[in-house]
């Protein structure tokens, strides 16, 4: 494909914005976006930079105006959207989770292989350079087998019951929220890093709000509540989504995990904490300061620190400002999006694509399964 790119985004939230950005540092065409409304979609062109407004979002994906197209909507849309896009014939990027169910994601993993075009979704902390020296070193053989893989994926947005958003409402969200919506990026990222696969687990969800506002009105960057003052009587309804999970695993090439995900963690923001511990020394990752790697031995532990010179070849490429001048998630995205784009130019594929969503829904299927069944349960390869 030749020429400039023409990207469409559906959806205008927090993660539209960021996707915006990303086109646009990728050289391409931000040619239309589409909101839930007509109204919206214009107001949305107008903050995002769009050159027009569509009144839907199946018109937009299916528009000959459009190369690639993605999807930022809630949850639930993800699935038919994604389905009328590659049916199009359009390149896709596609927001986790791909769809609802491990089922529905599987159909369009098998759907984009047919129509031969990219399929992509933004699981982006792979795109942290230090993140990608973890996943170096370890596959390197240099620290050993590993033996664990355990942390954490912790948020406070939700943590109070004024709070709201559209992901609690299972028709919207889907039936897992917070491990669909955060354990995936984790699961991802852990896989990713030490090529192992969960087989097994065993999970316990909690849902310590019962009860939530039925204002679906907050988002994640900015909660419902405004803080622990404002919680004048407003009409609730009852959760049936996970607020936390805590899950215990087994991998592939013998390795045992534990991971606990939450978004009702008070001062936890965006806290995605990854060890793995193998024979000569363990590597730990840390989202929310990701300049640098905690690579511990017996006998000396070291604070590595982002410098390409320094990095293995897969580090060193994402690593694109100088040593000391912060990296972070816009960059993941705008690296994440440069990727996608060189694919649809048929340069390598080097993103996450709708596979790697395709086992992260797998892996929700088997949390809600275990936590329903209390007992563990077989991931399917
Ligand atoms: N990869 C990541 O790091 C990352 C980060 C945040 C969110 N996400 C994913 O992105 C998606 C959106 O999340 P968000 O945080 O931006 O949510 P958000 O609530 O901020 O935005 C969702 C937007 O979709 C709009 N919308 C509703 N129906 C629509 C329709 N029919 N067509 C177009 N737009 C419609 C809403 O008006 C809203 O503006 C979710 O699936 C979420 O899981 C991914």
């Amino acid at each position: 494909m030749h020429g400039q790119l023409r990207v469409a985004i559906a959806g205008a939230g927090m993660v539209a914005r960021v996707h915006a950005d990303a086109v646009r540092r990728a050289g391409a065409r931000l040619v239309g976006v589409s909101a839930s409304t007509p109204e919206r979609g214009k107001a949305a062109a107008a903050e995002l930079g769009a050159e027009r407004a569509y009144d839907t979002s199946e018109d937009l994906v299916v528009s000959d105006e459009v190369d690639i197209v993605h999807i930022c909507t809630p949850n639930g849309l993800h699935h038919p959207l994604a389905e009328l896009a590659l049916r199009a014939g359009k390149h896709v990027v596609c927001e986790k989770p791909l769809a609802t169910s491990a089922a529905q994601a599987a159909e369009l993993t098998r759907l984009a292989a047919e129509q031969r075009v990219v399929a992509a979704v933004p699981f982006v902390y792979r795109y942290h350079p230090m993140a990608a020296e973890a996943r170096a070193r370890v596959r390197s053989g240099a620290l050993g087998a590993v033996h664990l893989l355990h942390g954490h994926y912790l948020q406070d947005w939700l943590a109070d019951p004024a709070d709201s958003n559209w992901r609690v409402d299972p028709v919207v969200g889907g039936p897992s929220r917070a491990f669909a919506d955060i354990g995936s990026h984790w699961c991802d990222l852990a896989e990713w890093i030490t090529g192992h696969r969960i087989t097994e687990l065993v999970a316990s969800t909690a849902t310590v709000h019962g009860e939530r506002s039925a204002a679906m009105s907050g988002t994640f960057s900015a909660p419902a509540a405004g803080g622990a003052g404002d919680r004048q009587a407003v009409t609730t309804e009852a959760v049936t989504t996970e607020d936390a999970a805590h899950l215990l695993f087994r991998t592939d090439r013998g390795a045992t995990g534990s991971l606990l995900v939450s978004q009702v963690s008070p001062g936890r923001k965006n806290r995605l904490w990854l060890e793995v511990d193998a024979a000569d020394a363990s590597v730990t990752f840390d989202q929310e300061n990701p300049e640098t790697l905690l690579l511990g031995r017996r006998a000396s532990t070291e604070v590595l620190s982002r410098d390409a010179a320094l990095l293995a070849p897969d580090a060193a490429r994402l690593s694109t400002v100088p040593p000391g001048h912060p990296l972070g998630y816009q960059d993941c995205f705008a690296a994440f999006v440069r990727d996608v784009h060189d694919a649809v130019r048929g340069g390598e594929v080097r993103h996450p694509g709708f596979a790697d969503a395709a086992r992260t829904a797998a892996l929700t299927d088997a949390v809600l399964d275990s936590a329903h069944t209390r007992s563990w349960t077989e991931v399917p390869a």
